[in-house]
């Protein structure tokens, strides 16, 4: 049985090289990110942008929700995967960041596709499945404040339909959650979401060590 490969720099640049597509806009929507404090710690890594949108065109996804924008680089690569009627609803705390990345996206031609709301998501997430109703979206991706993960999931959880996928950047937390002087509540927001997902019999699941750890969680139907 095959395990766990080491992924030496040279492996992971050899990775890139033989499976990211990546044109102008997302090079230069990455590089104006970069320039911001703490961008590209922020910002999901390319290889996963390319995941997300195939992630959104295997589930079908037409209607997708992101929680925590940023300057938009993981919203363009999702809403670019998204048939033309598409829509994805996007929540940030502030409009300060994804004001940037509406450039990117008007030159993308995917604008029409998207809309931000503005506002804390542990209020916002909950009016969005009042407003849309349960069992509405294909896709949630989950990418904010680390400490509320489980509030966001539950409520994602309640938003997808059956059959539908939600996705949680960040669930290894840069190694935090086998630290255990790590005690701070982002991490352990991660630990929570990440124990409940183990043992949520709702849902298949797979935490991929790809980027900073990507968890895929499928809503069972039935
Ligand atoms: C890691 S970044 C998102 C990166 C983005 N997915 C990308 O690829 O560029 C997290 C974002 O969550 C937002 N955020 C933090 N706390 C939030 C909250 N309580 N509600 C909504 N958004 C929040 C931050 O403003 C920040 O833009």
């Amino acid at each position: 049985m095959a395990d766990q490969i080491a992924a030496s720099p040279d492996l992971l640049t050899y990775v890139r090289d033989v499976s990211l597509r990546d044109d102008e806009i997302l090079r230069e929507l990455r590089e104006t990110t970069a320039a911001l404090p703490a961008g590209t710690a922020m910002q999901v890594m390319a290889e996963e942008g390319q995941l997300l949108a195939l992630l959104a065109g295997l589930t079908s996804a037409r209607l997708v929700v992101e929680v925590g924008t940023f300057t938009g680089y993981s919203t363009l690569c999702l809403a670019r995967a998204l048939p033309a009627d598409g829509r994805l609803i996007t929540l940030d705390v502030t409009a300060r960041w994804p004001d940037i990345g509406a450039e990117y996206w008007r030159r993308a031609g995917v604008a029409d596709r998207i809309d931000v709301r503005v506002g804390d998501a542990t209020e916002t997430l909950p009016a969005l499945l009042a407003e849309l109703g349960a069992g509405s979206v294909d896709l949630v991706f989950v990418d904010a404040d680390k400490a509320n993960y489980l509030a966001y999931y539950e409520a994602a959880f309640d938003l997808v339909r059956p059959g539908g996928l939600i996705v949680l950047d960040n669930t290894l937390f840069f190694g935090r959650v086998v630290r255990p002087d790590a005690k701070d509540p982002d991490t352990e927001g991660i630990r929570a979401v990440n124990a409940r997902l183990r043992d949520d019999q709702r849902v298949d699941v797979s935490l991929l060590v790809m980027a900073d750890g990507i968890t895929l969680a499928r809503k069972r139907s039935g």
